[in-house]
């Protein structure tokens, strides 16, 4: 797998593989993109947001056939990172988010002032749960009314917290 920096130029690829996908955003705070000029807007959002140090998302590709899987990005906090990651849906269940998170907490790690990634998931959200599970990251409790999942209602819903932190 490679991940790579998005470009302006992803976007068309970004919309058909999965920014349009209602089974996709689901469970996510946005809903599906209606064209290719709100996903263009998302990239330009994350090229400033990279610009700041304050978020990096990467996109994800099969490194032999450089056909795009998804994306994974790494919010910055303080102490660490949250996780934000999503694939096509062709590409679910064959393991690739466990091994995307687990490259990007290698690198959150080599950096001496990260001692906590951690992601929120809905407690609905199986597959997301099991990705996070199999990286490594442990289920710390239930943050009750945490997010706002438009997709399935307006009302904040409860999430799992799962988190790995630095061994001492
Ligand atoms: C969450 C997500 C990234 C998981 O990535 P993945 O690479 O498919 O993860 P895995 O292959 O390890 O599978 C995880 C679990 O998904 C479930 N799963 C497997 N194939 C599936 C499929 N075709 N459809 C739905 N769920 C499936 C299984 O429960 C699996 O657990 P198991 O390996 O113990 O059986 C992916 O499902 C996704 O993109 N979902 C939509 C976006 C999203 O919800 N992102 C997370 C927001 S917190």
């Amino acid at each position: 797998m490679l991940l790579r920096k998005p470009q302006a130029a992803d976007a068309p690829l970004m919309f058909s593989a999965y920014a349009q996908d209602p089974a996709v955003t689901r469970y996510l705070t946005w809903r599906p993109h209606a064209d290719i000029a709100e996903t263009r807007a998302v990239i330009d959002r994350f090229l400033a947001a990279w610009e700041k140090q304050e978020e990096f998302c990467w996109l994800l590709f099969t490194n032999n056939a450089g056909q795009l899987l998804g994306s994974i990005g790494a919010r910055t906090e303080d102490g660490g990172f949250n996780l934000g990651f999503l694939l096509a849906r062709s590409h679910w269940g064959r393991g690739y988010m466990p091994e995307a998170i687990t490259v990007v907490v290698d690198w959150a790690f080599t950096q001496p002032w990260v001692s906590r990634v951690w992601a929120a998931c809905d407690v609905e959200n199986h597959s997301s749960a099991r990705a996070l599970e199999k990286a490594g990251f442990s289920r710390e409790g239930v943050l009750p009314q945490f997010s706002v999942h438009l997709n399935i209602s307006s009302d904040p819903r409860d999430c799992y917290a799962y988190a790995l932190t630095r061994g001492v």
